[in-house]
């Protein structure tokens, strides 16, 4: 056979023919076309015994996916590879899925159908709701993707860009180009950026710093944000007939996430948000510049009102050439001031600099208003089209966008920090010598009464350990930044772990210490600027959150501060809920403490805004955001969501404009329909199937919590068979992989526990316990109707569906041997099969399929051609790793390690 397909290029070999158990595999001739130029590009820059050997390993693999007899890969020649073509063979097949993430990109496979603003309008007007309903919704709304520095992405910036020119090099080939604009052959510039990919080293050496995280996503803002944000507006006001306010927001956690990470302190804050009000104000002048060369009215050939005259004759431009251009020499006026905003801002010059000499806006309202006044004085005169529809229309709704900070940057601290941090504080004041022993009403009562009153605890003349002389800088870093770049820079404080209504009193003291918080006079509520948010994030928690906040609504102060804001945030973590008590309990603990939390917040006249905290793999609340959104509990969005987006899934999701677009419009639409769309089911069902969803969900969680957290050895076994240890060393992120020693399954953060368990390819946190559930529940005629009804259940059934699709105990077996006592592993993964068989099994009863993905041909297509790819790396990281833990300390073995995490979490995509 080898001959054959030794002479074959890479990319027919991309090609998957049907399996007796699977349809034909339709072919991406973009995979094909990739695949074959990265053929040669091997062969050319690694030699041709690589591209034979690599070749040679993937037409076996591919076999072997096939069902073909004897194609068994121990035979292909992947153990007789040396250390250096171990490490050129793991690239070749990292790029190799790289390019096919571009394909399926090109193609849409992610993007779900329907999914954007004027199908939700058309879906909603099939049930009469109408246009106004929808705007009447967005007059309040706030909709809020907000990226974090959670370490998942793999890729270094470097590639990612290669990968995007890539991207842009194919769309003038979709155009029937055959030449880029500077002359060079297409299919020639695109093997040279495949050349660079081959040649650019794919992991990170150095350490990564806080300010690398700020600045790699600087660059979504300048070239992805700014410019789609404006953008999809204009595309919205025409689907909507009318000018909806500026609902759509940019969020960032970096630089304001200290929760477990010891490097973001009170520089780093600043350095962020200067970072960003540069981006911002840089981006604005050159909207300007270009919106002076194009508002070239003269005088002599249209009338200008006296509003834009005055602000031209103010701006100080004397050129002759311009007397008879008052718009111009309005812009000129307007770019001078900004540049002064910009140089009192963030201390530095701008880019270009102006000629003028203008006084800096006082905020971005003023900025606005300018551009409001010359953009109604074209309007006034018949050029409305030039005013909204135009550069200067976009430029108005960026600044309402983005405002001279660019991003609302949150703050996040851990509970367990807070307390010790007021402990210290009252303690050392010489208010309460013992905090921490107090019980939690007398901790309220005392919180209370500090924050009746402006005197704060903290005096500079007293000493503090480093933790709270570093929270104490932070919050003063914060009130100096509402002061520089307005409040709207920081408005949002997460509190991690928070279980208790003192959790989130402490956070108000410790805002009272930079004036943050200020107590109510003469029967006036408090002033609050920034509001304190509970993250709750175990199933305990999220059970008692309603608890929670209907006592700390309770307090009159709070009432007070929450009626005058108008609306309260309540953040859910999906990673930690998961890590608790499994995927569907999670899941389930998430949408009742919800729908709970809804009553509470109207009783407290409050606009309920929830803000989920979810990363990319399922494990940890990933999957289509459009089906999550949707699957909300009525009542609970009401116009208003705020979102993580976080490491890999930024590239995915807002790699490009295109890609942008698509993705904002869906978490639009997806809010729009949740917030209007009637309910999908009765209340009658609403009630039986709660009553179900509780049994599975307590069934599951007990499956799931005797494996992981009542089985003895069990951590031994998961720290041996997976690479855990050894993504702790990858250099994805600034923070520590763990926040602390202890090496316990409770105190492992949730990112490593879920990326591991997906590069061993078992991805329990995506799956276990729900087998158990299904086939314990006896009523199975309910579950398929409750799967087929229930968006919840669809949504939460479709994520399990794609999770089980990626995992393959096959070759999880594989990494058995890694495990010292190998009783206790084949006792442990005996279980894990019987789970996962029951969990496949219960699946398919309840959807009615006879096979995973039967009923969703694409992805199903595309994790096919993806798996035999993952798994020579997957057999490959097992050797490496026995090498690795016996001992051997050639360098390359670690690098080996390394490549192969990053190229099974790029073939995976949703990994982490
Ligand atoms: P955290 O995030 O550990 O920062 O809370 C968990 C996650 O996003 O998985």
């Amino acid at each position: 056979m080898t001959l054959l397909l030794l002479q074959c290029s890479i990319v027919s070999m991309a090609t998957l023919s049907s399996s007796p158990s699977a349809p034909a595999i339709t072919q991406n001739p973009d995979i094909r076309y990739l695949g074959r130029l990265l053929g040669d590009v091997i062969r050319a820059y690694g030699g041709d015994s690589l591209y034979r050997q690599t070749e040679y390993i993937r037409s076996a693999s591919v076999d072997r996916a096939r069902g073909i007899q004897g194609a068994d890969l121990v035979d292909t020649g992947l153990d007789a590879l040396s250390l250096d073509d171990t490490l050129n063979f793991t690239r070749g097949f990292m790029l190799f899925s790289m390019l096919a993430n571009l394909a399926e990109d090109r193609q849409g496979v992610a993007a779900d159908p329907g999914a954007d603003v004027a199908s939700a309008i058309a879906r909603l007007d099939s049930h009469g709701i109408d246009r106004d309903a929808v705007l009447g919704l967005l007059a309040h709304s706030l909709i809020v993707p907000v990226l974090t520095a959670h370490p998942t992405e793999v890729r270094r910036k470097s590639m990612i860009d290669h990968k995007n020119r890539i991207a842009d090099l194919m769309l003038l080939k979709d155009a029937g180009r055959e030449e880029t604009a500077d002359g060079e052959n297409l299919d020639e510039a695109i093997f040279r950026q495949i050349a660079l990919l081959w040649q650019t080293r794919p992991l990170r050496r150095e350490k990564l710093f806080v300010a690398d995280e700020i600045d790699n996503v600087l660059t979504y803002f300048r070239d992805i944000f700014l410019p789609v944000l404006p953008a999809l507006y204009t595309r919205w006001e025409r689907v909507l007939g009318a000018r909806p306010q500026s609902f759509l927001r940019v969020g960032s956690w970096i630089g304001g996430d200290r929760d477990g990470n010891p490097f973001v302190q009170a520089p780093q804050l600043e350095f962020a948000l200067k970072r960003g009000a540069q981006a911002a104000l840089a981006y604005y002048l050159d909207a300007l510049h270009a919106l002076g060369a194009e508002l070239s009215l003269s005088t002599e050939l249209a009338h200008v009102p006296q509003a834009v005259l005055d602000i031209a004759d103010a701006s100080g431009d004397a050129s002759p050439s311009r007397q008879d251009e008052p718009y111009r020499r309005a812009i000129s006026g307007i770019y001078a001031r900004l540049v002064a905003t910009y140089v009192a801002l963030t201390g530095d010059q701008p880019p270009r600099p102006s000629s003028l000499k203008g006084q800096a806006y006082a905020s971005p309202a003023d900025f606005r208003r300018d551009l409001v006044t010359v953009a109604q004085g074209l309007a006034s005169e018949g050029n409305g089209a030039l005013a909204t529809g135009g550069a200067l229309g976009r430029l108005i709704r960026a600044v309402e966008t983005f405002g001279f900070h660019l991003a609302t940057l949150d703050m996040r601290q851990n509970s367990d920090v807070h307390q010790r941090v007021v402990a210290e504080l009252l303690k050392v004041a010489g208010v309460e010598p013992d905090y921490a022993a107090l019980d939690e009403y007398a901790r309220i009562a005392l919180l209370r009464r500090e924050l009746a009153n402006n005197r704060p605890l903290g005096s500079r003349f007293s000493d503090y350990s480093e933790e709270t002389a570093s929270e104490l800088a932070i919050v003063h870093a914060a009130a100096e930044a509402h002061r520089i770049y307005g409040p709207a820079c920081i408005t949002h404080y997460i509190i991690s772990k928070a279980e208790s209504v003192s959790d989130l009193l402490e956070v108000n003291i410790l805002l009272k210490e930079a004036g943050l918080w200020r107590a109510g006079v003469e029967g006036s509520p408090p002033q609050a600027s920034i509001m304190s948010i509970p993250l709750f994030e175990t199933i305990a928690d999220l059970e008692a959150a309603p608890q929670i906040m209907s006592a700390y609504f309770g307090l009159p102060e709070i009432a007070g501060v929450v009626k005058q804001r108008g609306h309260q945030e309540v953040m859910i973590g999906y990673s930690d809920s998961n890590k608790d008590g499994g995927y569907i309990t999670s899941t389930w603990s998430l949408f009742k403490a919800s729908k709970a939390l809804e009553p509470v917040f109207a009783e407290a006249s409050a606009a309920m805004q929830l803000f989920h905290g979810r990363g990319g793999a399922v494990g940890r609340g990933g999957g289509s955001a459009f089906a999550a959104i949707q699957a909300q509990p009525r009542g609970t969005v009401q116009g208003r969501i705020r979102i993580t987006e976080q490491g890999e899934m930024i590239a995915a999701k807002f790699g490009s404009r295109d890609v942008a677009m698509t993705n904002l419009e869906a978490m639009t639409s997806a809010t729009l329909l949740a917030s209007l769309e009637p309910e999908g089911i009765s209340d009658k069902d609403a009630a039986r199937f709660a009553g179900a969803m509780d049994e599975l969900s307590q069934n599951a969680f007990n499956a799931y919590r005797d494996l992981v957290y009542g089985t003895e050895g069990f951590k031994e076994f998961f720290r041996q068979l997976t690479p855990i240890q050894e993504i702790a060393g990858l250099k994805i992120g600034s923070r520590p992989a763990s926040r602390t020693k202890s090496d316990r399954i409770e105190d492992l953060r949730a990112i490593p526990w879920v990326f591991s368990w997906a590069q061993a390819r078992v991805m329990l946190p995506g799956w276990y316990g729900v087998g158990h559930a299904i086939a314990a529940f006896e009523d199975k005629a309910l579950l398929a109707d409750m799967a087929q009804s229930w968006s919840f259940l669809k949504s939460a059934m479709g994520n399990l569906e794609m999770v089980l699709a990626k995992s393959d105990l096959g070759i999880a077996a594989r990494y058995l041997p890694l495990v010292e006592d190998q009783a206790m592993a084949e006792r442990l993964f005996g279980r894990i099969r019987e789970g996962w068989a029951l969990t496949h099994d219960g699946l398919m009863a309840a959807t009615g399929q006879s096979r995973l993905l039967e009923k969703n041909p694409t992805l199903e297509t595309s994790i096919r051609l993806r798996l035999p790819y993952i798994e020579p790396l997957n057999l490959l990281q097992v050797e490496l790793l026995k090498r690795h833990r016996a001992g051997e300390d050639d360098p390359r073995i670690k690098e080996g390690i390394e490549l192969s995490i990053n190229a099974i979490a790029t073939a995976l995509r949703n990994s982490g």
